[in-house]
């Protein structure tokens, strides 16, 4: 080649939830099976659609309007019922032009970050999901700016620190978050929503504000950003992939808050929409079955089941994990993961899991070289055990552990699983 061609930010894409699954394949070539507990995709972990909203989807596919293209900000009737969800929260208003479907949140995330100015940056947690973080990263070689979340303290946000960073730098241009979080599945309480508002409002900010999870909230009703936005210009990203769930309908959107009233926003968000009209439009099918799934009246009794399934699992985590005092357990207060935290100075890069398998072993043991404490743990957890969970170091922080999901349908199977994985730590720490 004439010349190097990849973008130097290029290099900070990282995305370790399936990263990890490339070391389980090849140990897998080894003759080790494997049980995956890091993908957050409810129907691979043998969740079955609702009837009904199977039933709705069937029968969409007997209209042709199903089959075309359509708008390039989506479908006008669904962006309507969209903006009147919007509206009736109480808050912010929008119209069906503040509404923008996306191919699944993964994809407006990429133009979200990518159309910000190359020297701006956006400030997010830490732990982060690594969707935000390497989209924010691969921008440039910039370091990230991040704030902590504690898991001393229930994953509560340090928003002081939050507020020296904004404050100190002034090439912070957003606020990024999560709520609930991933990989925490902390809910941001109302008080700290309004805290950050008031601190993008003082910054002249806009708020990236992540709402995935928004309906698999343990704690009760679900507050969304726009509730409480007042004038601040932001961004709320919602979708169905986990909710109905179907994340394979590639199906998300974004609701574009207080869009006309700062220029800067407005251009920016202009350009959002002119992105999109590049790529032609989102899955048509998908964006027909929101109006008839969100309205339909089993719908809220759908997302409090499983909002309660996933709260009861987490239960069922901090009991099998509560007896080993190496760990630290915050219990997750929506979403369905349940991230576990080796406590400072548990882990050191000496420790092992016996591995019978010799192919399996020695691939082990060549991989844990020089990587993070808690890559190493999750690489013999594989090796030895066969099962897989996400590092927590794959989520940008400096703590160790890793990540469950919540997700395993059959009960005799997660628990098993949650308890062999607890037997595996004591034996590794030991
Ligand atoms: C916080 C968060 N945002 C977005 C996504 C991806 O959403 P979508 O399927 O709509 O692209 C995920 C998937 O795990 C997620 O955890």
């Amino acid at each position: 080649m004439r010349s190097s061609i990849v973008h130097e930010g290029a290099v900070n894409i990282n995305y370790e939830i399936r990263h990890i699954v490339e070391v389980g394949q090849r140990l897998i070539k080894s003759g080790r099976s494997m049980t995956w507990e890091n993908i957050g995709d409810p129907i691979q972990m043998g969740e079955k659609v609702a009837p009904w909203i199977r039933a709705v989807v069937r029968d969409l596919l007997e209209q042709e309007v199903a089959w075309a293209y359509c708008h390039s900000r989506g479908i006008l009737a669904t962006r309507e019922f969209l903006a009147g969800e919007v509206n009736k929260r109480g808050g912010a208003q929008v119209t069906a032009d503040d509404i923008l479907f996306v191919n699944g949140i993964a994809d407006a995330v990429d133009k979200i970050y990518d159309l910000i100015r190359k020297d701006a940056r956006v400030v997010m947690p830490s732990p982060s999901y690594s969707t935000h973080l390497s989209n924010e990263s691969k921008r440039g070689s910039y370091e990230n700016i991040t704030f902590p979340l504690d898991p001393q303290n229930g994953w509560r946000p340090d928003l002081d620190e939050l507020r020296n960073l904004v404050k100190y730098n002034p090439q912070v241009v957003a606020i990024a978050l999560v709520n609930p979080d991933n990989p925490t599945g902390m809910v941001y309480a109302e008080s700290e929503l309004r805290e950050m508002v008031a601190i993008a409002a003082k910054y002249g900010l806009f708020i990236i504000c992540d709402e995935i999870y928004t309906h698999l909230n343990f704690t009760g009703r679900a507050r969304h950003l726009s509730e409480i936005i007042g004038d601040v210009p932001a961004i709320a990203l919602r979708g169905i992939s986990k909710e109905y769930p179907w994340p394979g309908a590639r199906c998300g959107w974004i609701e574009i808050l207080n869009a006309r009233k700062h220029p800067a926003f407005a251009e920016y968000v202009k350009a959002l929409g002119t992105a999109k009209m590049l790529e032609v439009c989102a899955t048509t099918l998908p964006q027909l079955s929101v109006p008839l799934v969100f309205g339909d009246a089993r719908y809220p009794e759908h997302l409090r089941t499983r909002a309660a399934k996933f709260a009861a699992r987490a239960e069922e985590v901090a009991e099998i994990f509560g007896a080993l005092p190496e760990l630290l357990l915050p219990k997750p207060q929506g979403a369905f993961y349940y991230p576990i935290v080796f406590k400072d100075g548990v882990l050191n890069g000496r420790q092992t899991l016996p591995i019978d398998r010799a192919p399996t072993r020695e691939i082990v043991e060549s991989i844990v070289q020089g990587v993070a404490d808690d890559k190493r743990f999750a690489y013999y957890l594989m090796g030895a055990e066969g099962i897989c969970v996400t590092p927590l170091s794959g989520f940008h922080t400096p703590l160790n552990g890793f990540r469950l999901t919540l997700l395993r349908d059959d009960d005799d199977l997660r628990r098993a699983t949650f308890r062999r994985i607890a037997d595996a730590i004591a034996r590794y720490v030991k």
